[in-house]
C-alpha cells in the first residue's frame, strides 16, 4: 500500500481534535460539550443547545436572551432571494433548492467578511442558523405553489419555522404545544453527531478558507445521500412499501440477501455498535406524539413489528446492526404533516447548529491544517502519448 495507511471510508482516521460532541458507540452513549442527550432532550430547548454547541457552556438567562434576540433579528432573507427560488423548477425537491439557496448566502454575505475576525465569524454562525429555517420552508412553500411567509419574530424557534412552513395566509395556523415541543426535540437529537459525513463535509471546505456560508452548503449536498440524512425519507418510503405488518418477514429477508441490493433504511450505524440513543428517545416519542395528536398511523405498527424482527434476527445481531435515529422520526414528521420530501430538510436545519459550531470550532485551532486525504493509486504506470490514427 506504499507510503500511505489505505483506510476506506476512514474508519479509523481521526481528521481532528474536537471538543463538541462526545460518542460512545459500543455503549450508546452521546454527550453535547459533556452533557448527555437524554438531559438535553428533557430540559433543554434546540436553540439553547445551539448555544452550547457553539460556545461551549450553557448560557445564562441573559446569554440566552441575548442569543435568541440575534437570532431572531437575522432570521429575514434578502429580498433578491425570491427571484433566485422562483428560478428553480417547480417540481425541485427542496433539498436541492436548499443546497443552492444556501451556497448563494455567500454571494449576499460574502464581500465583506474578515474571517479574521472572531466577532464576524460569530455573526456568520448566527446568520445560518437564523435563515437556515426562513430558507427551507420558502423552498417548501415553493414546491407547492403556495406564497412564501415571512418570519414573525414574536415566536420562538421552532413555532416560527412551523409557521412559516405551514400558515396559510387566510387563517391563522392552530399549533399544538405537542407539535411544537416533538419538532424541537427532533432537532435537539440532531444537532450534532461529531464527525459524520456532513460535518466532515464542512470542515473538509472550512479547511481552505473558504466561507462559511459555502462549507454549510457543502454540508447539507452530503447529508442529502440516503446513506446519511436522506434516511428517513427512505424509511418512510420503505414502511409504505412493506405496508402491512405481514410483510415484514419478507423485508427481512431480502435486507439479509446481498444481491437484493436492498437495506433495512434506519438500521446500522458506522459508530453505534448498540442502540443509538437518539433512537431510544425518539421511539418513546413517536408513541406519545401520536397518542396526544390522535394519529392513528398504520406505519407505526410496521415499524414496531420490522424493529422487532429485525433485532431477534441472528444477521442483524451478528453485525450489532440497531435502529438509529431516522428510523422512527419520519413517522413522527408524518404525525406533525411534514410531507415526506421535507423529512432531510429538517434533519438539516437542526444539524446546522453542529455545522456552524464545527466550523467555528475549527476555524479557531491552531492547528487547523487543509484537508487533503492521499490516495493509493491503482491505475496505469507512466506511458507515451498515442495520436488518433495509431491507438
Ligand atoms: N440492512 C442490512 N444490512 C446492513 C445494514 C442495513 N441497514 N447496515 C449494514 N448492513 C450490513 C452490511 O451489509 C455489512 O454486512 P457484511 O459485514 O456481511 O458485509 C455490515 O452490516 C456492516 O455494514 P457496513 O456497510 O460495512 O457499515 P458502514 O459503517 O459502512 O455503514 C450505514 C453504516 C449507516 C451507512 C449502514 O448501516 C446503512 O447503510 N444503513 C442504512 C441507511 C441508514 O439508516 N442511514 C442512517 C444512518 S444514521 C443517521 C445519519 O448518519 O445520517
Amino acid at each position: 500500500t506504499g507510503a500511505f495507511t489505505y483506510d476506506n471510508g476512514f474508519t479509523a482516521t481521526a481528521s481532528c481534535k474536537s471538543a463538541v460532541t462526545y460518542i460512545d458507540g459500543d455503549a450508546g452513549v452521546l454527550l453535547y460539550r459533556g452533557y448527555p442527550i437524554e438531559q438535553l432532550a428533557q430540559h433543554s430547548s434546540f436553540l439553547e443547545v445551539a448555544y452550547l454547541l457553539m460556545n461551549g457552556e450553557l448560557p445564562s438567562k441573559g446569554e440566552f436572551d441575548k442569543f435568541e434576540h440575534e437570532v431572531t433579528h437575522h432570521t429575514m432573507m434578502h429580498e433578491a432571494f425570491r427571484t433566485f427560488l422562483y428560478g428553480f423548477r417547480h417540481d425541485a425537491h427542496p433539498m436541492a433548492m436548499l443546497t443552492g439557496m444556501l451556497g448563494s448566502l455567500a454571494s449576499f454575505y460574502h464581500n465583506d467578511l474578515d474571517l479574521e475576525d472572531p466577532e464576524q465569524r460569530r455573526l456568520a454562525a448566527i446568520r445560518l442558523i437564523a435563515k437556515v429555517p426562513t430558507i427551507a420552508a420558502a423552498c417548501y412553500r415553493y414546491s407547492i405553489g403556495w406564497p412564501i411567509r415571512y418570519p414573525r419574530n414574536n415566536l420562538e424557534y421552532t413555532t416560527r419555522f412551523l409557521h412559516m412552513l405551514k400558515e396559510v395566509p387566510s387563517e391563522p395556523l392552530e399549533l399544538s404545544p405537542v407539535a411544537a415541543k416533538a419538532m424541537d426535540l427532533l432537532f435537539i437529537l440532531h444537532a450534532d453527531h461529531e464527525q459524520n459525513a456532513s460535518t466532515s463535509t464542512v470542515r473538509l471546505v472550512g479547511s481552505t478558507g473558504a466561507n462559511p456560508y459555502v462549507s454549510v452548503a457543502a454540508g447539507v449536498a452530503a447529508l442529502w445521500g440516503p446513506a446519511h440524512g436522506g434516511a428517513n425519507e427512505a424509511v418512510l418510503k420503505m414502511l409504505e412499501e412493506i405496508g402491512r405488518p405481514e410483510n415484514v418477514g419478507s423485508a427481512v429477508a431480502k435486507a439479509k440477501d446481498k444481491e437484493s441490493g436492498f437495506r433495512l433504511m434506519g438500521f446500522g450505524h458506522r459508530v453505534y455498535k448498540n442502540f443509538d440513543p437518539r433512537a431510544k428517545i425518539i421511539r418513546e416519542m413517536t408513541h406519545k406524539v401520536l397518542g396526544e395528536l390522535g394519529v392513528n398511523d398504520p406505519l407505526l405498527e410496521v415499524a414496531m413489528k420490522l424493529e422487532e424482527a429485525a433485532l431477534k434476527d441472528e444477521y442483524f445481531v451478528q453485525r450489532k446492526l440497531y435502529p438509529n435515529v431516522d428510523f422512527y422520526s419520519g413517522i413522527i414528521y408524518k404525525a406533525l404533516g411534514i410531507p415526506v420530501e421535507m423529512f432531510t430538510v429538517m434533519f438539516a436545519i437542526a444539524r446546522t447548529a453542529g455545522w456552524v459550531a464545527h466550523w467555528l470550532e475549527q476555524q479557531n485551532d491552531p492547528e487547523n491544517k487543509i484537508g487533503r486525504p492521499r490516495q493509493i493509486y491503482i491505475g496505469s504506470p507512466q506511458r507515451d502519448y498515442v495520436e488518433f490514427g495509431k491507438r
